[in-house]
């Protein structure tokens, strides 16, 4: 893809989503700025491009840092935050400071810095547990925990950015995304990530619940893709779009697939349901598809013979 944009930065690029990020700006040519201060974020995940980006060890809430990493940037692409809604339901008051007011940070240093656009990543969270299906952008959200609401609060300031400023935002709400460099560290992190583990070390697996809940599962590379169409695209302003697949696969289902690509042998073990886990999560991905042109180039079982191939090389 060719970018209307020469230089952006990606906040929280060291990490998961925004080291995939990183990769494919500077596949394209971009000049690329990260800002990241390593809490869950890994310097080994931008090993391969070192030599092209400049790297900026910092925090969204310290505006200093902040104002050198967006200097001479067009777009910002802000990943950064805490990802662990576990974490935001122990620390609310901590977690909002990085997420809503590190959030508010990048969107008013934007705004100074006469940024065209700044992506941001929200969440599927926002949904909450309503049991309407698939969900979509018109729904009314329903946050159900602090991370949720952070996630919303970001919506709105982007959208009042927009309004007030002419700030150009798109708001991706991402559904379970999993690939290669997730981590699997804790009893939270995502399913595919713990599983994939599990195989790999050959042991069994944990099932919460009777399996059947099913998860709209996107591959990294769709959703920097998803990105990287929202950054490209003239004329859009102010928009929050879902980035899923509109596919659902069931947790019971994972297991078989990923048993079939590692050839392990390990049965489940089936625990009681996690308190508040919801039954199914599924992606009305219409809007992104017209106005983006977003198509997932990812099918389940691609994604997920490559996220295997990651985890057995690099664990
Ligand atoms: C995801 C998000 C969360 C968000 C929520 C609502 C991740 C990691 N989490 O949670 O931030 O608030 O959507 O939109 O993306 N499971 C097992 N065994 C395990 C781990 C999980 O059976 O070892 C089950 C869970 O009970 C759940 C499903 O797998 O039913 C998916 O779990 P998880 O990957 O944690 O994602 P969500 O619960 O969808």
């Amino acid at each position: 893809m060719k970018f209307t944009f020469k230089k952006a930065l990606v906040t929280g690029g060291a990490g998961f989503i925004g080291s995939h990020l990183v990769d494919a700006l500077v596949d394209g040519g971009c000049r690329v700025n990260v800002l990241d201060n390593l809490a869950s974020g890994k310097l080994s995940n931008l090993d391969q491009v070192k030599e092209y980006i400049t790297f900026y060890k910092g925090d969204i809430q310290d505006q200093k840092i902040l104002d050198k990493a967006i200097n001479g940037c067009e777009v910002i692409f802000h990943e950064a935050a805490v990802v662990s809604v576990t974490k935001t339901v122990k620390q609310p008051v901590e977690s909002a400071l990085v997420n809503e007011i590190g959030t508010l940070n990048v969107l008013d240093g934007a705004r100074r810095h006469g940024v065209k656009r700044v992506i941001l990543a929200s969440s599927s969270a926002v949904y909450g547990d309503s049991p309407e299906l698939p969900k979509h952008e018109s729904m009314t959200p329903k946050p159900q925990s602090p991370y949720a609401v952070q996630k919303l609060s970001n919506e709105i300031y982007a959208d009042l950015y927009s309004t007030l400023y002419g700030l150009g935002t798109v708001c991706l709400r991402y559904f379970n995304v999993y690939g290669p460099r997730q981590d699997p560290s804790s009893p939270y992190s995502g399913v595919i990530s713990i599983f994939l583990t599990c195989a790999n070390e050959k042991t069994s697996c944990r099932i919460y619940g009777d399996g059947k809940q099913t998860r709209d599962f996107i591959f990294v590379k769709d959703v920097v893709q998803a990105n990287l169409l929202a950054a490209n695209a003239m004329a859009l302003e102010n928009k929050v779009f879902n980035t899923g697949t509109s596919k659902t696969t069931s947790i019971n289902h994972l297991w078989q697939l990923i048993s079939d690509i590692s050839g392990t042998r390990e049965n489940p073990e089936y625990c009681e349901a996690r308190s508040g886990d919801i039954l199914e999560s599924a992606a009305n991905i219409n809007q992104i598809s017209s106005e983006l042109n977003f198509k997932p180039e990812f099918s389940f079982k691609n994604g997920l013979a490559l996220t295997w191939k990651w985890y057995r090389n690099n664990n």
